[in-house]
Order: structure tokens, then C-alpha cells, then sequence
């Protein structure tokens, strides 16, 4: 018996099209996935780069440091901190500029430069390591 064409053909057709449908499905939940994870990615800088903000606020480190971004921090009693993270040494030369001694420094000041102007703010370990991330990209 022969099967005519479009019994032949059709089939093929439909499964062609399920396939298409299948895989434009697949790529629309690629697409979907990478979207999201960039979103994550991005929304969490942002959470971070906010919250470092408002830490800076409630500080008033801006009452004593010039800070890129944050409205307001324009004081001049402490340095610029533009360009934080091109420097060699902070701390006025005793500290080399790694994210370790910049925890030392933000947890007490006076304990490395005792006559720094720089208060003990009474950060909490968490807040230091959202300012260190921030303060490591100004
Ligand atoms: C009362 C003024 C004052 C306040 C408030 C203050 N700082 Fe400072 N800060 C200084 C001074 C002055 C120095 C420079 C060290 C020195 O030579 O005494 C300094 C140094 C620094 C440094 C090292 C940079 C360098 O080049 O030495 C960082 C980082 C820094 N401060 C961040 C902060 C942050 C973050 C806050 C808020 C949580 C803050 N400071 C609040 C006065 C202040």
C-alpha cells in the first residue's frame, strides 16, 4: 500500500514544529535564566553599595572626607577618599592599601596612627565589610 505524501510529510512537519516550539522554550528560559542571574548579580551591588551609603551617612564620615557619590561628603579635615583604591599606603603612610588593614583601620583608628583625627566610630564587623567593598572601588 503506499502512503501518500503529506501522510509522509506531515508528520515530519509537526515534529519539526514541536522540536521549534521546544527549543524556543528551551532558549526563552535561557534567556529568562541569564536575566535573572544578572539581575541578581546587579540588584546585589546595588543593595550593597546603598547599604555602604547609609552607613557613611550615620557615620558622618563625609563631615571629614570628600566622598565620590555621596551627597554631602565634602569634608576636608580627613583626605579625599577619590581614588581610594589607586593608593599604596593609607593611614598617613603606615598601612599598606589591602582590605585587611583597612578592617584594622575602620575598627580603630588611634590603634594604628594614635594621634589620627579619626575617631573609633564603633563600626560593627559586618558594616566594615560593606564599607571595605565600597571604599574599594572609589
Ligand atoms: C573626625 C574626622 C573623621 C571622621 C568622622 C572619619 N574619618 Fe576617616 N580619616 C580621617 C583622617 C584625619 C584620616 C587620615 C589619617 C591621618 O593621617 O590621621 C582618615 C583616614 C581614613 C581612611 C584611610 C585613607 C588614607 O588615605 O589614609 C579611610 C579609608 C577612612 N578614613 C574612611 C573613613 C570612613 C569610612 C569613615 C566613616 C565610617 C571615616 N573615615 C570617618 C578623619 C575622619
Amino acid at each position: 500500500m503506499k502512503t501518500s505524501i503529506s501522510a509522509r510529510v506531515f508528520p515530519a512537519i509537526s515534529r519539526a514544529v514541536i522540536d521549534y516550539h521546544a527549543i524556543g522554550r528551551l532558549g526563552v528560559a535561557c534567556a529568562m535564566a541569564l536575566l535573572l542571574a544578572a539581575f541578581a548579580a546587579t540588584g546585589r551591588a546595588w543593595a550593597d553599595e546603598a547599604a555602604a551609603k547609609a552607613i557613611v551617612k550615620s557615620k558622618s564620615c563625609g563631615g571629614c572626607h570628600y566622598i565620590p557619590g555621596v551627597p554631602g561628603a565634602m569634608g576636608t579635615i580627613g583626605p579625599s577618599l577619590k581614588g581610594l583604591k589607586n593608593r599604596t599606603m593609607i593611614a598617613g603612610g603606615k598601612l599598606e592599601n589591602t582590605p585587611e588593614n583597612m578592617r584594622d583601620w575602620l575598627k580603630n583608628p588611634k590603634s594604628i596612627l594614635p594621634e589620627t583625627m579619626m575617631p573609633n566610630l564603633g563600626l560593627e564587623d559586618a558594616q566594615i565589610e560593606v564599607l571595605i567593598e565600597f571604599l574599594g572601588k572609589l
